[in-house]
């Protein structure tokens, strides 16, 4: 098998994650070049692997494999691009830059021949992507929900179990490297509503704008809220929704909701996901594990890398008849 030749854009916290996970194994690859944002960053590895020059990566023959984990959606989109027209695989875990375009660069794959693999980008170390489009291929699911968001879990978790505040538990959070630079995103649902829409184009074969995902946060809590669900026994999570209606349309939404002691995601605690599947012949299953952090998410990561090996792409539910399975996105929440 050819080596793997990797240019990695990014070294953050999954970046070194994923380079220490490296660092421990025997692997038939190598990590060639290096392309960050801030030159003058310290670095723990050999400068000339480093450049700012994103072409240093695109522009080299040599490089086969390219591992993107930026936070610019943007910028990860146009490198991601670039790599898979000119033959180059692409890992990534940037949720928004795949959940905004994951049509196209489907397609682009497709045609050029080349994979675009992004366990990582959706609940972190959970394996939910290969299991939703290679276990469950040939299930109606009824619907695909859980935890989603580390962060959030993280915050509430710390003002439910221990009576912290928010903001003393979201600086935690993103002291602990679980939050996004802007962390808007995980408090505000965004983060989770882009992996809810990846969720959907593997669990359903549907492609699905996130920016029509409703998505109400965990910043939109009120005190009385948390008062209100303390006083009842329950917690709140923030949960995201992929909902099978009519046996032909697919609801999606990201909203706080009260959790009772019986439900299985009521023990989800701190940065740990949980994903729960409910399936009409495998009936229900839960996946469980930590959904954010430097080592979970590199080791989702190196696993992508690995299965290029073998040339393991995508299929997104393709052999589901086109318009078997439609978004609808004007569904009303009722009580
Ligand atoms: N900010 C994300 C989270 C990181 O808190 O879940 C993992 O995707």
């Amino acid at each position: 098998r050819e080596k793997l030749i990797i240019g990695m854009f990014g070294f953050g916290v999954v970046g070194q994650g994923l380079y220490d996970i490296i660092k421990t194994k025997k692997l038939n690859l190598e990590i060639k070049k290096f392309v960050i944002k801030n030159a003058d960053k310290k670095r723990t590895l050999p400068a000339e692997l480093f450049s700012t020059d994103p072409e240093a990566i695109l522009a080299d023959p040599e490089i086969n494999t390219v591992v993107e984990l930026i936070d610019d959606a943007d910028a990860a989109y146009t490198f991601t691009k670039r790599a898979l027209t000119s033959g180059k695989n692409v890992v990534s875990a940037n949720k928004k830059m795949i959940a905004s375009h994951l049509e196209e660069l489907a397609e682009i794959q497709q045609q050029h021949g080349t994979s675009l693999l992004y366990e990582g980008a959706v609940c972190g170390s959970i394996p939910i992507i290969r299991n939703l489009e290679e276990y469950y291929d040939n299930e109606l699911l009824h619907s695909v929900s859980g935890i989603f968001n580390g962060s959030s879990n993280y915050i509430l978790s710390k003002i439910f179990n221990e009576g912290q505040s928010y903001d003393v538990a979201l600086k935690k959070a993103q002291d602990l490297g679980f939050a996004e630079t802007d962390p808007t995103l995980d408090v505000g649902g965004y983060d989770p509503k882009y992996k809810l829409a990846i969720v959907a184009s593997h669990a359903y074969g549907i492609y699905v704008d996130p920016e029509s995902i409703l998505n109400l946060g965990i910043d939109k809590l009120a005190d009385q809220d948390i008062r209100f669900a303390k006083e009842k026994g329950f917690k709140i999570k923030l949960l995201p929704l992929a909902k099978e209606i009519n046996n032909d349309e697919v609801v999606l939404y990201v909203l706080p909701k009260f959790v009772r002691p019986d439900n299985i995601l009521y023990n989800v605690e701190n940065e740990n996901n949980g994903v729960l599947v409910k399936a009409a012949f495998a009936d229900e299953q839960f996946f469980y594990g930590k959904g954010a952090g430097g080592h979970p998410t590199g080791s989702a990561v190196l696993s992508d890398i690995t299965a290029l090996r073998y040339g393991y792409r995508y299929e997104y539910k393709k052999h589901l008849e086109a318009g078997q399975i439609q978004y609808s996105s004007n569904y009303e929440l009722t009580v």
